[in-house]
């Protein structure tokens, strides 16, 4: 792609979640396989869960229709004026052996959010927290290539790369009874341990000069260590927070979901640990609740091992336009009480791979600069 020679700012721009979007990847279902056991992760049947889950690659048919659905999101934003790049074709079927694992196969490119963030003008590469996304990074490696080369203001990080061997992890967090659970609730502890460097890309919202981290099963206090000590010389605060009603936490975008100066979508199962909603409150910032999702945790696709809440994982255009899934009428209504236009699109067959419309997208251009909102 040729960019024009004089820009204002950099290919790579973007400073919160909701500033007017230029240019976004879509992520694809080409090739992806089923997340495979391991100890970051148990992905069980929603309808049965004792039986096995399967491994290797999905079946064409459900690849076809999340395919449909990511390319009808494709074609809104283009509608939009919004320049849309995909991902890089990737055999996830591959095995991967490091000195430290081995893993029967990855998972797929459907989620860009998981794993690539911008922050400014610099683009994230997340350490990732599970050893079938290790190498999650590699169908965006084209495009952050030509980003890189197009503009000498574009900044490019990977974050370092953790063991991911069975000394990283926790794995009897799994068989923890609920008792236990609420006992650890308060600690913090999930299927990570606090040794290295731990964090995937989504558990991160920026809010301007302000980013917020939820520590969770995929990013540890060392990782939220290494975002501080990476991010706040660059000007940026980085805020930890937590939502100690989640047992099985991971990725903020279903739980805290900043929408414009001044407002933030939130979970009401899911309220933020005592003091850390201070610094919204303290700027007269408006904390409203998404309303119950249409589809209930039994109705969603029988491989998705997110919640429900994939309902409020929608995706800002502008500070006044939202992308929602167009089954969730609730939380239509609510957005357009709330002053936004609503675009819709289907997307129920891409909750399959655990994610909805702000999941499968990384903006990698928005206009508007760094803003303190938070002064
Ligand atoms: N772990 C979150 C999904 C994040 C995309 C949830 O299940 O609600």
């Amino acid at each position: 792609m040729r960019y024009p020679a004089v820009v204002n700012s950099s290919v790579v721009n973007s400073w919160n979640e909701w500033d007017p979007l230029q240019e976004i990847v879509v992520g694809s279902a080409d090739r992806a396989c089923f997340e495979p056991t391991e100890p970051g992760s148990r992905p069980a049947l929603r309808d049965t869960p004792g039986l096995p889950f399967p491994t290797g690659p999905k079946s064409e048919e459900d690849i076809g229709q999340a395919n449909e659905e990511l390319d009808g999101l494709v074609a809104l934003l283009e509608s939009q004026g919004i320049v849309v790049r995909r991902p890089q074709p990737h055999d996830f079927s591959a095995p991967v052996r490091t000195p430290d694992f081995e893993v029967g196969n990855q998972y797929c490119a459907v989620c860009p959010r998981d794993v690539m963030i911008t922050m400014g003008n610099e683009i994230i590469e997340a350490t990732m927290s599970r050893r079938a996304r290790y190498f999650e990074y590699q169908p965006y490696r084209k495009l952050v290539y030509e980003y890189w080369n197009a503009d000498p203001r574009v900044e490019w990080t990977t974050a370092p790369k953790p063991s991911m061997g069975d000394g990283m992890y926790r794995e009897e967090f799994w068989d923890w009874p609920l008792e236990k659970r609420h006992e650890r609730m308060h600690s913090f502890e999930f299927c990570v341990g606090q040794d290295e460097v731990i964090f995937d890309a989504a558990d991160m919202s920026r809010l301007g000069r302000d980013i917020l981290v939820q520590e969770s099963m995929t990013t540890n206090r060392a990782g939220i260590r290494w975002l501080k000590r990476h991010l706040e010389p660059r000007g940026f605060r980085v805020h930890p927070v937590h939502f100690p009603l989640d047992f099985f936490p991971s990725h903020i975008d279903c739980t805290f979901v900043p929408l414009r100066p001044g407002l933030v979508l939130t979970n009401p199962e899911r309220p933020l640990r005592e003091g850390e909603e201070k610094m919204f409150l303290a700027n007269d910032w408006e904390l409203v609740d998404a309303p119950q999702p249409v589809l209930g945790n039994d109705e969603m696709p029988r491989y998705c091992q997110s919640s429900k809440w994939l309902s409020m994982n929608v995706l800002s255009l502008s500070p006044t336009k939202v992308v929602c899934e167009e089954r969730e009428k609730p939380l239509q209504d609510l957005l357009a009480k709330l002053d936004f236009e609503v675009l819709t699109v289907p997307f129920r067959h891409v909750f399959e791979y655990g994610g909805s419309l702000h999941c499968a997208t990384w903006d990698v251009r928005r206009e508007g600069t760094r803003e303190d909102y938070f002064p």
